[in-house]
């Protein structure tokens, strides 16, 4: 059943509060964004189904376990970016598309600029996106990967705005949504309250 997760672990409360310091350096923004996105990765796995192989230990022989699926990591540019070479470390069999999204200033709508998918889709996709503000973004993410025939779809973010879970919620009510935090809501310019501020421009180092 698609759910709405907020991790509530120690290391991930402990790591969010560097992540949101305004005094954090990109490179260690970028850490941070790693050490979460690998906590997250191992949330969203936790389903994946497997099949059985034999294995020859040293000693026997025995029935052991194996991923059984084509996974597809789908990071949003720019900022989903810096969540997915952690996300590969874990599953290095995974397939990595990408998405090109940026939001208009004024409109806070998501303007498509990329999309790279190869003709057959994988059979679970994991859409990497650091922010889910308005919900835009993601909503037209995982219109893309519908269009291409993926069938389950999860959407792992490091903080969610309300706002944003309920668009894709009422929009996608079969996504899963993974998130590091729920914060508590959107400002004026749709950026996420208390959030972190603007995350492909800290994990790019391109604030101005
Ligand atoms: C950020 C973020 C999401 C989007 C979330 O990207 O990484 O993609 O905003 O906002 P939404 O839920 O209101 O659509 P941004 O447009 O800043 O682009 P960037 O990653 O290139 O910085
Ligand atoms: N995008 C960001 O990077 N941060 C926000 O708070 C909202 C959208």
């Amino acid at each position: 059943m698609p759910e709405v997760v907020e991790l509530k672990h120690p290391l991930v409360q402990h790591h969010l509060s560097s992540l949101r310091a305004e005094d954090t350096p990109p490179h260690l923004f970028r850490e941070q964004i790693r050490r979460l996105s690998l906590l997250l990765t191992y949330e969203a796995t936790a389903g994946l189904p497997l099949r059985t192989v034999q294995v020859k230990t040293p000693m026997t022989t025995m029935q052991a376990m194996e991923l059984d699926c084509r996974l597809g990591l789908i990071p949003i540019l720019r900022a989903g970016l810096g969540m997915s070479s952690a996300a590969q470390e874990l599953i290095p069999q995974a397939e990595v598309w990408h998405l090109g999204f940026y939001r208009d200033e004024e409109t806070h709508q998501p303007v498509q600029y990329y999309r790279k998918f190869s003709e057959s889709p994988p059979d679970i996709a994991f859409i990497l996106d650091p922010m889910l503000a308005t919900g835009g973004s993601a909503c037209e993410g995982v219109n893309e990967v519908k269009k291409w025939g993926v069938k389950k779809i999860s959407l792992l973010c490091i903080i969610a705005a309300p706002e944003g879970i309920e668009k894709l919620r009422e929009t996608h009510p079969d996504v899963s949504i993974i998130t590091c935090a729920i914060d508590e809501r959107l400002n004026q310019n749709a950026y996420i309250i208390p959030g972190l501020g603007d995350a492909g421009d800290r994990i790019f180092n391109t604030l101005e």
